[in-house]
């Protein structure tokens, strides 16, 4: 089976991620491994400074945001939120083959710039600089032990995992097992990809997999490993269920989804099963102006601030 994982872009400029950890002066619950994106593609979204007190009230205490929005930024001071920020300049899933090829040449030029400058600050580890990735730079994916990065991105992603192994950064990966399912409910099952599954689905040697989100990771830390390059932690960076708008996009099956998800990220992968797996839910609010139609019912609120489910982060 290839990748299934191919994803709308949702950005005519990709942008390239920081990872800021703005961990030193402020207080960092032990548990705090889940975290949530704040895309703000929508013409009827509440001020920053309304959706920073809702991440708090929520007990969010990690945010990942698309670009260093001022308004955001200035809210987010003495929040006690830590912060992913990409940043506006180059990009988010950026494919070196594909429509964002002309980008790919700078991302690591880039890194490596503002790592100097970080290092030159003294503040190397407090402050990471990595990118992200989608599951199409995958050559192959399933099962997750034979997977591994597609040989026409190989030159570009290799330098990269290079300077992640050498500043012990970790990579961003999108990890969104809705797309694979709707893309493919012949041969995965709704249960499989919503965690509700209570056996093994897919054994693979010594590793079970009950869930696709598992197997989807597990394929990128296979992938990593097997360039032979060095030991890179994955943090998943998106992931989410939509409530409306396509295929399987239910009400129901987005609350099993996030409920599952939330437990989930206080576990490793079977493969890396020692750490909790540091997560993203993929979106604070639902996003009016995104396209297509499925791209705009991620949200975990509505954007008059009403929680859609029922969930807690402690
Ligand atoms: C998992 O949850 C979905 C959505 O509620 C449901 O359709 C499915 O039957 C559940 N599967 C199991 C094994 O509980
Ligand atoms: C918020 O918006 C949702 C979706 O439109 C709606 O169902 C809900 O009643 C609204 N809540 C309030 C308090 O207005």
């Amino acid at each position: 089976m290839v990748s299934l994982f191919a994803r709308t872009k949702r950005f005519s400029l990709p942008t390239l991620l920081l990872l800021l950890e703005l961990f030193t002066i402020y207080l960092r619950t032990a548990d705090a491994q889940i975290g949530v994106c704040y895309g703000m593609m929508g013409d009827n979204l509440p001020l920053a400074n309304e959706v920073v007190s809702l991440y708090k009230s929520n007990d969010i205490m990690r945010m990942r945001i698309y670009n260093p929005d001022q308004a955001a930024l200035q809210a987010l001071r003495n929040s006690g939120i830590e912060l992913i920020l990409g940043h506006v300049v180059v990009g988010n899933e950026i494919n070196p083959v594909g429509s964002s090829s002309e980008f790919a040449q700078y991302v690591l030029p880039a890194i490596q710039n503002i790592y100097q400058a970080i290092r030159a600050q003294g503040l190397q580890d407090l402050i990471k600089v990595t990118t992200a990735i989608d599951m199409t730079l995958l050559g192959n994916s399933y099962p997750p032990s034979q997977s591994y990065f597609r040989t026409d991105v190989r030159s570009y992603l290799d330098p990269i995992i290079g300077y992640l192994v050498y500043a012990n950064a970790p990579l961003l990966a999108n990890v969104l097992p809705y797309f694979s399912y709707s893309n493919n409910p012949i041969d995965i099952s709704l249960s499989y990809a919503l965690f509700n599954s209570t056996n093994v689905v897919v054994w693979d040697g010594q590793y079970g997999y009950q869930n696709l989100f598992d197997a989807m990771l597990d394929a990128v830390h296979v992938a990593i490993d097997n360039t032979g390059i060095g030991y890179v932690e994955v943090v998943v960076s998106e992931s989410g269920w939509p409530s409306d708008g396509g295929f399987a996009a239910t009400y129901d099956n987005a609350h099993v989804y996030l409920e599952n998800l939330i437990l989930r990220a206080k576990r490793g992968s079977p493969r890396r099963p020692s750490k909790p797996t540091e997560t993203y839910i993929f979106d604070m609010l639902d996003e009016n102006l995104k396209s297509p139609e499925i791209e705009k019912h991620f949200g975990l609120f509505f954007p008059n601030k009403t929680k859609k489910y029922p969930f807690g982060f402690v």
